[in-house]
């Protein structure tokens, strides 16, 4: 049992309560261990009884009971757990959860834990539908948050709409399928580019920009997390190195292709960094000093080009090559020709125009453009984009398998 996966079930208060019941059944016939808290609203609909009785554990219900915490800290509970499942979620705990609150022993968890969160809603149509509600959701989602549900059908108030509780059933499959998600690029390779570059003047000065990596960064992570055996080629940033992820640390342009050229071959290439695209021409090899002649100068001379060096044909080339476009007008426009003249197969052009927010935020206005799609991805953060994109990866390879 030791490798089974672990769920923390949240049973907030609803009529639906009662369905939780079945989903502590079916995760476990799936081999899911689960342990419950039960919130006070919760308790109001099932009882501690029966959730231990099927859930084969005991039920936490308050955050300063003496005897659970000498058992386990209300901390652990969270770090025990592979997945939070929060179902059902009313609609006062989708708000407390968005707000940050820890005023119960299921928000403490929820706050306390680093761990991925999936929510089962469910709530009156109005609720549901009430702008405050959506857009505590388009801010969880905006976390990180998973979501499956809630339905539309009747209610037990007697409306028809969205707000019904997902099936246990589709519940038990978005958890599974959360699992499984983790070895979708299993037996794939993939390279990632990311972070600035620095181009020496002299042993001391060098020509930078401040790309920070946090996008490349986080696609390695999350390939990395779909299975991908992943290599980072970074340059100087000050993130620390993703999770099993193999990170080569460079700093010129040249170093970053020597890098990339040597962990040839790859299933797939990302190149996120934002490479200088001029260097020094020649470098001093001493620190250049004051001296009479006054400032010296510069001359530049243009860089290799890596995403178009790694999608050139050949027996090498990754079967998916993978660019960045940063454009202020005519993204679409731009990002397509730049895909044909870099000659690799998608293109994530970042609209970076003063409107869109973009530059500086952690925010990012994606499309996706291929040689046969354009499609423009809602507004997400570069975690939920590093994901959005590992997941279109993972459903290009399986396409090709199938
Ligand atoms: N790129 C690279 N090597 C370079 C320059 C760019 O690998 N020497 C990659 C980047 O990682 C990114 C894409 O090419 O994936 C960006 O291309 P670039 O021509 O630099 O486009 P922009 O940054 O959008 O700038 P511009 O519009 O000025 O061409």
């Amino acid at each position: 049992m030791s490798n089974a996966k672990r769920v923390l079930l949240i049973v907030s208060g609803g009529i639906a309560a009662y369905k939780s019941l079945e989903v502590i059944r079916r995760l476990r016939e799936r081999g899911i261990a689960v342990r419950c808290i039960l919130t006070a609203g919760g308790a109001q609909f099932v009882t501690p009884l029966s959730l231990s009785a099927i859930s084969g554990d005991k039920v936490y219900g308050e955050l300063f009971s003496l005897t659970d915490e000498a058992e386990m800290g209300h901390i652990q509970l969270s770090r025990d757990a592979d997945l939070l499942l929060v179902a059902p979620a009313t609609a006062d705990i989708l708000a407390r959860m968005t707000q940050g609150l820890a005023n119960d022993l299921a928000t403490t968890a929820l706050l306390a834990t680093d761990k991925p969160v999936m929510v089962a809603p469910s709530m009156n149509v109005r609720m549901w539908t009430h702008p405050a509600t959506q857009a505590n959701l388009a801010s969880l989602k905006a976390r990180g948050t998973l979501f499956v549900g809630p339905n539309e059908g009747d209610m037990a108030c007697g409306e028809y709409g969205p707000g019904r509780l997902a099936e246990p059933e589709e519940i038990v499959t978005a958890v599974e399928r959360f699992f499984q998600s983790g070895s979708r690029l299993e037996g794939l390779r993939a390279l990632v580019t990311s972070g600035p570059t620095h181009e020496a003047i002299d042993p001391v000065r060098y020509i930078a920009n401040r790309s920070s990596g946090k996008q490349g960064h986080a696609i390695a992570q999350a390939l990395a997390d779909l299975g991908a055996d992943t290599t980072l080629v970074s340059g100087p940033t000050s993130l620390p190195d993703p999770e099993r992820v193999r990170v080569k640390h460079v700093r010129s342009a040249e170093e970053m292709l020597a890098a990339c050229l040597d962990s040839l071959p790859s299933d797939v290439a990302v190149c996120a960094a934002a490479v200088a695209d001029w260097k020094v021409a020649a470098a001093a090899n001493q620190k250049l000093k004051k001296g009479d002649e006054g400032p010296p100068s510069l001359t530049l001379t243009a860089n290799p080009d890596i995403l178009a060096r790694l999608a050139e044909p050949g027996a090498q080339r990754p079967r998916l090559v993978i660019g960045f476009a940063a454009e202020t007008e005519k993204v679409i426009e731009h990002a397509t020709a730049k895909r044909q003249r870099k000659g690799c197969d998608w293109i994530l052009a970042n609209d970076v125009s003063a409107e869109s927010g973009t530059f500086g935020g952690d925010d990012n206005s994606i499309h996706l453009i291929s040689a046969d799609a354009n499609e423009s991805w809602p507004r997400m953060s570069k975690r939920q984009v590093a994901a959005c994109l590992a997941e279109r990866v993972a459903t290009h390879f399986e396409s090709r398998r199938a």
